[in-house]
């Protein structure tokens, strides 16, 4: 184990994807028991199939923050948040919209992909917390349906999320990926911003990622081992 020590280093960014949360037993998307193995994108996370069906999308859903709900953060996700705590300069920038770094008690700056717990009503330009499992009603005052605020695929990204991960990367002296297979854009361009700034990089994933290679530090190995390991 390389000996990084999170003591040395000021502007910590910790970048996490999907595997961050595989050890609470919430899914990854890719790899084994993935959801996209079990469920086609196109017919429950992307606006067309919203557009569609909306109830068949909010069933999905639902069941996603049922499941999200009965998980709780890991032993990873309580690092982030102590390294936070003991490390006020520490950011966290996630792709994940499940919500478990904030129940871990961190501070997010960037959820790049939306999260399970908002709703937005396009109509009215109104985007708003909820937390109601399953969430209801699942229709604006307006009429229309709450749309879940999360970026499904084809959908752009916030631009203000992303400048402001993009602030987090720039200025950061440690970036910590973990757990993200580095195949989905533009998020997965993110971390190349840290190393160009010359920030020491450190990946922790089970396995290599086509991005591996921009990495000085290949940890590999579950996130909660590594981290602890990191933390000591
Ligand atoms: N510890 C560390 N890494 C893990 C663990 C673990 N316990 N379990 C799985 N991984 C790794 C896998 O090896 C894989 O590289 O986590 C990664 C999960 O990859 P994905 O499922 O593709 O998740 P992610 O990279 O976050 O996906 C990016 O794709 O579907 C979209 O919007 C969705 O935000 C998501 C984006």
């Amino acid at each position: 184990m390389s000996r990084i020590r999170f003591s040395d280093f000021e502007r910590i960014v910790f970048f996490t994807g999907a595997g961050m949360s595989a050890e609470s037993g919430i899914p990854t998307y890719r790899g084994k028991g993935g959801i996209w193995a079990e469920y086609d994108y196109e017919d429950y996370a992307c606006q067309r199939a919203f557009d569609r069906d909306p109830e068949r999308v909010w069933d999905f859903h639902d069941r996603r923050r049922a499941a999200v709900r009965a998980c709780e953060p890991n032993d990873g996700h309580r690092v982030v948040t102590a390294v936070q705590e003991r490390r006020p300069g520490t950011l966290v920038v996630t792709q994940n919209i499940d919500g478990m770094h904030q129940r871990a008690g961190a501070a997010v700056t960037a959820e790049l992909h939306g999260s399970l717990w908002r709703v937005r009503c396009d109509a009215d330009e109104i985007v708003r917390d909820d937390d109601t499992v399953p969430m209801t009603p699942r229709k604006c005052s307006c009429g229309g349906y709450w749309r879940p605020d999360i970026v499904w695929f084809e959908d752009s990204l916030d631009h203000r999320v992303v400048c402001r991960a993009r602030e987090a990367l720039e200025a950061c002296d440690l970036l910590v990926s973990i757990g993200t297979s580095a195949v989905v854009y533009p998020a997965a361009e993110l971390p190349r911003i840290a190393v160009q700034r010359g920030a020491v990089t450190v990946e922790i994933n089970l396995e290599d990622t086509p991005l591996s290679h921009l990495y000085q530090h290949r940890l590999r190995g579950k996130a909660s081992d590594v981290l602890a390991e990191l933390n000591r």
